[in-house]
């Protein structure tokens, strides 16, 4: 009994224990009522045990209310280091811009599809932007892209093509890629900005057609878009890089078709322009503009709000 109450760890279980033993009802409290009946001997060791067990139970008592206030002392102790209990002002973290991040959602998207992402410079040559794709000198199709020209003959790429003609001419053929970055043209209006992206794809190899070509944006854009499947329409087009030429839509929200890329079989000359044989390798490129990708995706018309820093626009529209 003296053990068992020295190894209570709660008041509470001691208490129990003392009105258990000491109650009306209690164990010691039946003996003493019986004591009448024991002869002297006994009676002296009955009055010893139970002064014993006062004893452990006062002792016991001390010892757990000792702990106890300990315990709450610890609790109650200043932190003066501790502001918890201060104003804080709320924190606000930076993000990337909402492109960067529309960016790496299309890169990890192509990636998981096999395409390697490829960059190139923002500043071009000719022959890069232009010549090696198939545009014929002082031709027409130049001037669809108004462009930008830099000292030296260079322009600012208007278009992520070059970026097939680079890899191509690093890698050499079979390839799968995607290039996304930067492109630069003189308008300027809700949907046109002077800097806007693209992404870029190409993929060349000995049986690449243009099922694979619709197979793959499609994919492409169910993901980008998170719709189960998407209806595509395909327009003839022109490209002088490519032949024959498409225009991409696609079914929106289930009544209008929108525009979303140009695309098609790489032309033979481009092929030929870096050292591929035609009759060898073929395949499709396609190109699409991030920007607008995103303003479908984010739901926005004017393509100029990205760029304008808005910090309560950029929050609504949950960038
Ligand atoms: N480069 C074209 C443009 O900027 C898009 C495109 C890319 C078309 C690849 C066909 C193939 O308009």
């Amino acid at each position: 009994m003296l053990e068992q109450i020295k190894n209570i760890k709660s008041l509470d279980e001691l208490m129990a224990l003392h009105s258990a033993t000491f109650g009306k009802t209690g164990t010691m409290t039946a003996r003493l009522k019986d004591m009448k009946n024991l002869d002297n001997d006994a009676r002296a060791a009955l009055n010893a045990e139970v002064a014993a067990m006062r004893d452990a139970f006062k002792a016991a008592q001390e010892e757990l209310e000792n702990t106890a206030m300990l315990v709450a002392l610890a609790e109650q102790k200043l932190d003066a280091a501790d502001t918890s209990h201060q104003y804080q002002p709320p924190v606000t973290n930076g993000k990337l811009h909402p492109l960067t991040q529309t960016m790496s959602e299309i890169a990890a998207i192509f990636e998981s599809m096999g395409y390697g992402l490829r960059t190139g410079p923002d500043i071009e040559d000719d022959w890069h932007n232009f010549g090696a794709l198939n545009f014929p000198e002082h031709h027409p199709a130049r001037d669809m892209h108004d462009t930008f020209f830099v000292d030296g003959g260079n322009l600012l790429r208007t278009h992520t093509s070059p970026v097939q003609i680079r890899s191509m001419e690093s890698d050499g053929v079979p390839i799968k890629i995607f290039c996304p970055g930067a492109t630069y043209r003189t308008e300027m209006d809700a949907t046109h900005f002077p800097m806007f992206h693209q992404v870029e794809g190409l993929h060349i190899d000995k049986n690449v057609t243009m099922s694979d070509l619709i197979s793959d944006v499609k994919i492409f854009l169910a993901r980008f878009f998170e719709m189960d499947s998407v209806d595509l329409r395909v327009r003839p087009s022109y490209f002088p890089f490519t032949e024959p030429s498409i225009e991409i839509d696609i079914k929106w929200r289930g009544d209008k078709w929108l525009e979303i890329m140009g695309a098609g079989m790489v032309h033979p000359n481009v092929l030929k322009n870096v050292g591929v044989n035609p009759d060898e390798f073929q395949g499709f490129a396609f190109g699409a503009g991030i920007d607008r990708l995103t303003m479908l995706k984010y739901g926005y018309n004017d393509g100029r709000k990205l760029f304008e820093g808005d910090i309560r626009w950029i929050k609504a529209k949950g960038f």
